[in-house]
């Protein structure tokens, strides 16, 4: 098997529409990428499977969908207004700025000079201003973990569900970040997209829960196509913890740049809710917390004994463009069909494929194939299997081709024979193994639903 490159999949991502730079026809805006449309199709299936391992196939669950823009006081006593920052250093000869963590051997990865600035925090987070006045009074952010919400947001779902512990709030959405040094294609962006879990348990349950859920994301992982031998768990050095860890888990992907975080856990304990909560003197925390005359509600919940406790929380954070980067490097491969032939496929598991099936006519301009291939098309897409292409380039060897980069599983060919002979037949090929059979088009159904479903 060739190696895999960055070069490669960025080009895959273009030629074939998953991933567009943003504002390309202007330059880009650096850190920003759109997804083009096989690369929604992808990402909303890498969600959608999370959703459903999270909320769907779980009965402690609940969903969250919050707001991105996110009043000033919930990023102040959260604590990422005074310590959500990067170690920044100038260089003082090109006058490029750096993370400091990331410059090897003194040297300014721009020009190579050694005359680098004391290395300085900036701060990560979106200001933005809210409202009609922009004399720099009123602002708020663009909220650089989907986490907060979930947690001013935690009284009003115990409340409306009646949740006792332990029971978690899922939530998926876009967070930003104002990356010093945006880098590796989708892996280090300014604006992102989050899968977070935060978890609600009894204290001093955390470290068996903080367990589990390592494992258990693990094993998610391998379900969307991961080896076990391309991740690494890290655990997190004491002095390296975000400010609101006790202890953290990454589990990382062998990525084309290298093994890098595709998922954080963190157990996050009583910080985050004890920061938020109204009266802390009452509440038993185990966490340093700021004081917080602000918050008008308690964030705690009646345990079994009627007493009122202020949760620890383990949250699993997933990169969702993370997951699209890892999904796509271990599907990729160039396989070489002898006598001078390669092609390149991608081997995504099939509840990630963009498209699930591809009908194609042998004959593009003959009007009873084509007929037949929108009659097929529309049976099939009332299956509920994801989307169904119909391929209109009528060059069949093109067409097998294009599906095989974009992962599509099955295609579907209309011949002279589909209708010519009774019963209707159509060939079957499989991406992987690019063999053909036939299937009668009555027991396509059947057939496909047995498949994806
Ligand atoms: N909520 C954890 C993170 O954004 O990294």
């Amino acid at each position: 098997m060739v190696a895999k490159t960055m070069d490669q999949l960025v080009a895959l991502c273009k030629r074939r529409g998953f991933i567009f730079q943003n504002a390309d026809i202007y330059g880009g805006l650096q850190g920003v990428y759109d997804y083009g449309p096989l690369g929604v199709e992808l990402k909303n299936n890498l969600k959608n499977a999370w959703w459903r391992s999270m909320v769907y196939e779980r009965d402690d669950i609940e969903g969250l969908d919050a707001a991105i823009l996110t009043n000033r006081k919930v990023l102040q006593y959260s604590g990422h207004e005074d310590t959500f920052s990067d170690p920044m250093t100038d260089c003082k000869k090109c006058k490029g700025r750096f993370r400091a963590d990331h410059i090897k051997d003194g040297k300014c990865p721009n020009c190579g000079s050694t005359e680098l600035t004391e290395p300085r925090p900036f701060n990560l987070m979106f200001k933005t201003a809210i409202g009609p006045v922009d004399d720099g009074s009123v602002f708020g952010y663009l909220r650089p973990e989907t986490a907060q919400a979930i947690f001013t947001q935690f009284r009003n779902v115990v409340d409306s569900t009646s949740r006792k512990l332990p029971f978690g709030i899922a939530q998926i959405g876009k967070s930003f970040r104002n990356e010093i040094t945006p880098r590796n294609f989708i892996f280090r962006v300014r604006e992102f997209e989050q899968a977070e879990l935060e978890y609600f348990v009894m204290p001093g349950e955390d470290e068996k829960w903080h367990e589990y859920w390592k494992e258990a994301r693990i094993k998610w992982w391998e379900e969307q196509g991961l080896k076990r031998d391309n991740m690494n768990i890290y655990t997190t050095p004491k002095d390296d913890l975000a400010h609101y860890a006790k202890a953290c888990y990454d589990i990382e992907y062998q990525f084309p740049h290298g093994m890098e975080e595709l998922e954080g856990i963190a157990n996050r304990t009583d910080y985050d809710l004890g920061n938020h909560t109204k009266a802390q003197e009452e509440m038993n925390l185990t966490s340093h917390c700021h004081p917080n005359p602000d918050s008008t509600q308690k964030l705690c919940i009646m345990d079994d004994n009627n007493k009122w406790v202020v949760p620890f929380v383990i949250e699993p954070s997933m990169g969702v463009d993370r997951g699209v980067l890892a999904v796509m490097t271990e599907a990729y491969e160039e396989e070489d069909l002898g006598e001078g032939n390669t092609r390149v496929v991608l081997k995504l598991k099939k509840h990630l494929a963009p498209i699930k099936v591809a009908v194609i006519p042998l004959k593009k301009n003959n009007e009873a194939i084509m007929n037949k291939c929108h009659e097929i098309k529309q049976n099939l897409l009332k299956l509920g299997i994801g989307r169904v292409a119909l391929e209109n380039t009528g060059n069949i060897g093109k067409a097998y081709r294009r599906h095989d980069e974009i992962g599509t599983p099955l295609c579907i060919t209309v011949d002279f024979e589909t209708i010519e002979n009774q019963p209707e037949s159509v060939t079957i090929r499989d991406r992987d193994t690019m063999e053909q059979h036939r299937v009668n088009v009555a027991d396509l159904p059947a057939y496909l639903r047995e498949y994806f479903l």
